[in-house]
């Protein structure tokens, strides 16, 4: 390996993912590993960290893992149920229960140079069921937590063995509410791993460079470029170190994209010096043909990731560039959560990751140079690189475009469970003053890690916002089935609700197209790109109280790394304005906003 680098072991949601983007900030290399990945890949790190999880339990039967870890002659560190199965490996005892959530105070009781600069009490943030209830005769417990009113109940919240240089946290020091966690990771990392900082965006253009040079050899490049801050980057790193004659740009306009989006991009792309070899293809017939007839999400997406290929393959040939290496600008979280993984429920299939896409992969015809890097990472890449601020902060757009916000039905109702649900979300939404229905569709969601495809349900009334998010929790929390809640900004307290048969045609896409508009130019007309984070507009096919066919929905989010999410809250006066334009809009029968956050749905609706 080219720098000192830990080893994050995924045990699920988002934890490994944020452990490794603060072990990157430290400039030190972090790279995800699956649990059975076989030992021979863990030998090669400096240090090991294990993720905790949402939901595996290191109380009870014996979780399977690559447990030849613990004999390598590397420090290992544990957060949550990493922390318990360092415990029960080395003699001690988990209990189920004594749960603890929220911010905690940890009381440090000994030294250890894993707390190195911090103070006596710090505040973390707990979320286990489970507990550490004796460890083994070479642990001591560095670090308690005190429950109950009198602070009488004793939690081990920090344990560990120096001589074996073992660590386990029970808290998350993973996250912001964890105030001093970034630390105690560099404490980890830096002290007791001993890694060097050389992990640095400097060096990683460097690097990357020579890589590009090193494997293109004499050959040259074909880029897809769909115009988002992924490929953009991609573009200049490629160009950077084959020069403008060995990169070819392709812009498909898939028929998928914003509006007025492939013209823009074609401009941007020559404002930024790629004119020379910079081809454009209008494909939308060829996408609009694949798509035609599909309802359903993932074969959408296959639709949409080999036509792409058959594009590029067909205007390779047309160019006489067909030997060229297929660039793509794929970053981590997509390489992790689909084809990267072993973990059978992916959390949605990348257009990038699809089977042909794969082949390719293995022939080593693809090249990806900001594979290893988070979108954060992609972002001051891009400012280091010199690109313009409008294009590094521009919101992340899906491959597959509008295709995966425009929901397809085939027209039948699908009501499962809803006379089970009904009385439960009147009786969540108590108090509120809210109507609430259960819409008879199902849209993408994660739960405890896994995709599930629940209801959306739709709320009236004007309780303010803090208690519609706060409703709309209790739902989460109560209602089995129910994974996203939308808050109506149609007239009245709509009852009835017809899904219409609907696949992929130009005339939906159009309507979406202008919606989204709408929203995109509202968004920037009241300042607020930089605050939200994306804002998908979504299409569903649904004749409302015998009106219309088509519901908008709006779905302004504030992320990071868009593994997790929260609504994000639009003014009164910008909503008005949506309200006015979006309901006049020929067919639509209803406009909301959704303010669910991710977990319980994803950003997308499929
Ligand atoms: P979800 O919906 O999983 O989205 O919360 C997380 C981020 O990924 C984007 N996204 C996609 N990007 N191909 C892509 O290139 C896809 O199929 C796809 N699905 C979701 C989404 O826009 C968000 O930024």
């Amino acid at each position: 390996m080219l720098h000192d680098t830990i080893a994050v072991i995924d045990f699920g949601g988002q934890y490994a993912h944020l452990i490794a983007t603060k072990v990157r900030r430290l400039q030190v290399y972090a790279e995800i590993r699956q649990p059975d990945d076989p030992i021979e890949l863990y030998r090669p790190y400096k240090g090991i960290i294990i993720s905790g999880s949402p939901s595996l339990s290191a109380f009870g039967e014996d979780s399977t893992y690559t447990k030849a870890i613990y004999d390598l002659p590397i420090p290992i560190l544990g957060f949550c149920f990493g922390h318990q199965e360092i415990a029960k490996h080395y003699g001690g005892r988990v209990i189920h229960g004594g749960k603890e959530w929220g911010h905690t105070d940890l009381h440090i009781c000994a030294e250890s140079p894993i707390f190195r600069g911090l103070h006596l009490k710090e505040q973390v943030w707990m979320s286990h069921f489970d507990t550490v209830a004796e460890v083994g005769p070479d642990f001591v417990e560095i670090g308690y937590s005190k429950l109950g009113a009198a602070g009488s109940e004793h939690r081990f919240a920090a344990i560990a063995s120096e001589k074996l240089r073992r660590y386990g946290f029970q808290y998350h020091p993973e996250v912001d509410d964890t105030l001093r966690g970034e630390m105690m990771i560099g404490n980890f990392v830096l002290g007791i791993c001993g890694c060097r900082p050389t992990w640095t965006m400097g060096n990683y253009v460097e690097e990357q460079i020579l890589r590009i040079r090193e494997r293109v050899g004499g050959g040259s490049v074909f880029l897809l470029a769909s115009g988002g801050v992924d490929s953009t980057v991609t573009a200049k790193l490629l160009g950077m170190a084959l020069g403008p004659d060995r990169l070819h740009l392709l812009h498909v306009d898939n028929g998928l994209m914003r509006k007025d989006e492939s013209r823009t991009v074609v401009e941007m792309f020559r404002a930024h010096g790629f004119g020379q070899n910079l081809h454009f293809v209008d494909a939308s017939e060829n996408f609009l043909e694949a798509l035609r007839g599909l309802v359903e999400p993932e074969q959408k997406r296959l639709a949409i990731g080999n036509t792409f290929v058959e594009v590029f393959e067909r205007e390779a040939r047309r160019l006489g560039i067909e030997h060229h290496l297929l660039g793509q600008g794929t970053i981590y979280p997509d390489t992790i959560e689909t084809g990267g993984t072993r973990r059978a429920d992916t959390i949605k299939t990348h257009h990038n990751r699809v089977p042909l896409i794969e082949e390719m992969i293995a022939a080593g015809r693809i090249i990806e140079p900001l594979a290893e890097l988070y979108k954060v990472e992609v972002r001051e890449l891009g400012e280091r690189l010199s690109l313009s601020k409008d294009l590094i902060w521009k919101h992340p757009f899906p491959g597959p475009g509008l295709g995966v916000r425009l929901l397809c039905s085939t027209g039948q109702p699908d009501t499962t469970d809803f006379d089970r649900m009904i009385p439960e979300i009147g009786a969540a939404v108590e108090g509120y003053g809210l109507a609430a229905a259960i819409l008879p569709i199902r849209s993408v969601g994660v739960k405890a890690d896994l995709r599930a495809y629940e209801h959306p349900v739709l709320l009236t009334g004007q309780p303010g916002w803090e208690q519609i998010l706060e409703a709309a929790g209790k739902i989460f929390r109560d209602v089995y089935g129910i994974n996203r809640a939308l808050w109506n900004l149609g007239p009245g307290s709509p009852h009835s609700f017809r899904p219409l048969p609907a696949t992929v045609t130009r005339e939906r896409l159009d309507l979406l197209r202008e919606a989204d508009h709408l929203v995109m130019t509202g968004i920037q007309r009241h300042g607020l790109t930089d605050e939200i984070w994306q804002c998908p507009t979504v299409l569903v096919p649904l004749e409302i109280d015998g009106r219309g066919r088509e519901l908008v929905i709006i779905r302004p989010i504030r992320s990071e790394r868009a593994m997790t999410a929260s609504a994000a809250r639009l003014p009164d006066e910008l909503i008005a304005e949506l309200r006015r334009d979006i309901l006049a809009l020929p067919g639509v029968s209803g406009l909301a906003l959704d303010v669910t956050s991710k977990p319980p749905g994803t950003i997308e609706w499929e």
